[in-house]
């Protein structure tokens, strides 16, 4: 938390360390075996001006801090939005257009790979499209609003970081001048205040530097927790509950649905199962939306949802 504070880390900031851990840090293990490769043909030293260069390039004004939170009152729409990789041979979402409705729940499921978190790092505005456009409430997001947007949006990756700190510590982080009841509010919403009652310690419980002393499923309980606290226009949850058991799973999903009406939330998931009750399922395939429609609606149509839901042993039981 030290750390954290001496760079200032706040708001947008906080969202972007819980991406970088979540999202990023599983790439990087997974490109430390090429670099490995490259620093033996390349002067380590051109490897490492190349990624400060590309840091700085991608950086933002450090305004984020001041940046106006955005409301979100009629929906987000993605406008013949297309995005590519550097040095991908295809593009990763390609030419897609679709509505995320105010105060619902939207799900992306899709196989792995198929482009689901580059939509949802494109909604909230860690990536910009390369042509096309995010609009919310018919307002494009523009470089500038970035910012903002990101402040107005929780975020809950599969892997949650947590601070080695303890509850309080890691929620007030998030909204420094929160209350204690503002605390037990979001922990209530996120099914977490149970397990944390439950402990002498209650707020004061530590958390490890990887929630160590907590399971995976209060982990997660946790980051929603986190999320919830700054009241967000938007809750994005990416793959959040696809490494719990079904149980925990099932905890998740049941805080999540209990915020229906008040919270708009989007659900990106390979797994079936954590989007039964979806307002709108879409279905992603190669960087497209192949299939839109409710549960029942894709289940009837015999398509590659209901292909899908066979395949994952769902057909019957849901
Ligand atoms: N940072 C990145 N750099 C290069 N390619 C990427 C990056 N992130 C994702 N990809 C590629 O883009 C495609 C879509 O990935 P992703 O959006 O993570 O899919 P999903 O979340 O559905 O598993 C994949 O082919 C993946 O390898
Ligand atoms: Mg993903």
């Amino acid at each position: 938390l030290v750390a954290v504070e001496l760079l200032g880390l706040r708001g947008a900031g906080l969202l972007m360390l819980i991406f970088v851990f979540g999202r990023v840090m599983p790439r990087i293990m997974s490109l430390h075996e090429s670099v490995q490769t490259l620093l033996a043909s390349v002067p380590a030293f051109t490897v490492v001006m190349r990624v400060i260069d590309g840091c700085e390039a991608h950086a933002e004004r450090t305004a984020e801090a001041a940046a106006a939170r955005m409301p979100l009152l009629r929906d987000v729409r993605f406008d013949r939005v297309s995005y590519s990789y550097a040095g991908a041979t295809a593009p990763a979402i390609d030419d897609v257009s679709f509505m995320i409705p105010a105060g619902r729940t939207t799900a992306f499921v899709g196989a792995s790979g198929a482009g689901k978190s580059t939509l949802a790092d494109l909604l909230i505005g860690l990536l910009r499209p390369a042509s096309g456009s995010v609009r919310i409430d018919d307002r494009p997001l523009l470089p500038d609003d970035t910012a903002g947007w990101r402040q107005s949006i929780g975020y809950v990756p599969q892997d949650s970081f947590l601070l080695h700190d303890t509850v309080r510590a890691n929620l007030l982080w998030a909204k420094p001048d929160a209350t204690e009841a503002d605390m037990w509010n979001a922990l209530e919403r996120a099914a977490a205040a149970g397990f944390l009652r439950a402990r002498r310690e209650g707020l004061d419980t530590i958390v490890g530097d990887r929630g160590v002393r907590v399971s995976g499923g209060e982990r997660q309980r946790l980051a929603l927790a986190r999320a919830l606290l700054v009241k967000p226009s938007l809750l994005v949850l990416d793959e959040a509950t696809s490494a719990l058991d079904s149980h925990n799973e099932e905890q998740i999903l049941a805080a999540v649905r209990g915020l229906a009406g008040t919270v708009t939330t989007v659900i990106v998931t390979h797994r079936l199962s954590a989007i039964r009750r979806a307002d709108m399922i879409h279905v992603v395939d190669q960087g497209a939306i192949i299939e839109s429609g409710t549960w029942d609606d894709l289940l009837s149509r015999g398509g590659a949802f209901a292909i899908r839901l066979a395949e994952q042993g769902l057909a019957h039981t849901l």
